[in-house]
């Protein structure tokens, strides 16, 4: 196992995983009101920060050519947003180690804004006041308060709006991505149709399988959107479901990440190694989500 430099605060980023995702309604700015589950993974982006006397982002790990360094990446925007609500200096050494795919409906951005605060914080020996922290947040992105939190968790109006989940039992997950970058603005744009009702889960489910059937009955209604612009979206759809075993295939967020549910740890891994086999260019991760 590597050792850590002394003053490194190093804190993963995880994958987060809409469960479901209702669009209840629109704002007159644009945005959508949401209804949804958010769930975290065990395995994510991981972000390393380190002192130095001014603000610098390295990208490493499997993903980082798909995000060239920016003065707009989230990364950077958090940690300035955070220098300037303390009023100290937006001093740090940042290093993204970036193992989920760029723009895939898993929260990496927003994931890696959140640990990029929480990073800091440490580093910086900072608290702020938590409404101040979470419309900081906000203010970054509107999966981020809902990532700051970092556990499952109801997310409503745009995101600002969370609510505790009841004790839910772990899933056990695959997590696929077509390798294809699906924008989120444009799968927002895209949708259409009405609006679905708000369906929160509120009673802790007796068990695995009646989860799977609370889930069962709710959606992701960016889904079509998401196939529409992006084809292989439905392909991995439909190899999950193929997939023996697999109780629940849904996209997450804006996608094109889908995540297939699983009952058994051999169907589960079966399902791993059929599809590595079969599509070796997809992004196939097996996830526990908690
Ligand atoms: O807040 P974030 O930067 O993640 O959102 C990206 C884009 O997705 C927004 O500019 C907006 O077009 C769309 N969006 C939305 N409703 C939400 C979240 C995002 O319409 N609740």
């Amino acid at each position: 196992m590597k050792k850590m430099p002394e003053n490194e605060a190093a804190v993963l980023a995880p994958a987060k995983v809409n469960l479901y995702l209702h669009v209840v309604g629109k704002r007159p700015d644009g945005y959508h009101l949401l209804d949804s589950l958010f769930v975290f993974a065990d395995c994510g982006d991981v972000v390393r920060v380190f002192p130095s006397d001014r603000l610098t982002l390295e990208i490493t790990g499997p993903f980082s050519a798909g995000l060239p360094v920016s003065q707009d990446n989230t990364v950077l925007k958090a940690a300035r947003a955070l220098a300037r609500a303390a009023d100290v200096p937006a001093a740090a050494r940042i290093v993204l180690e970036k193992n989920l795919p760029v723009a895939s409906g898993i929260g990496g951005g927003s994931s890696d804004a959140a640990a990029v605060l929480k990073a800091l914080l440490k580093l910086w020996n900072l608290s702020l006041p938590e409404p101040e922290l979470y419309a900081l947040a906000l203010s970054l992105g509107a999966d981020v308060p809902a990532c700051l939190k970092g556990k499952a968790v109801g997310v409503s109006g745009i995101g600002e709006i969370l609510t505790e989940a009841p004790s839910l039992p772990e899933l056990s997950a695959v997590l696929v991505n077509p390798n294809r970058p699906v924008s989120t603005p444009a799968v927002f744009k895209k949708r259409s149709g009405g609006f679905s009702a708000p369906e929160p889960i509120a009673e802790t489910p007796a068990d695995v399988r009646a989860f799977i059937g609370e889930l069962k009955r709710r959606r992701n209604d960016l889904t079509a959107a998401a196939e529409a612009l992006e084809p292989s979206v439905s392909e991995v759809l439909t190899a999950l479901e193929a997939c023996p075993g697999c109780s629940l295939a849904r996209m997450s967020g804006s996608g094109g990440t889908c995540f297939g549910i699983f009952e058994k740890e051999s169907d589960r891994r079966a399902c791993v190694d059929r599809l590595c086999r079969k599509y070796p260019f997809w992004w196939v991760q097996s996830a526990k989500l908690l």
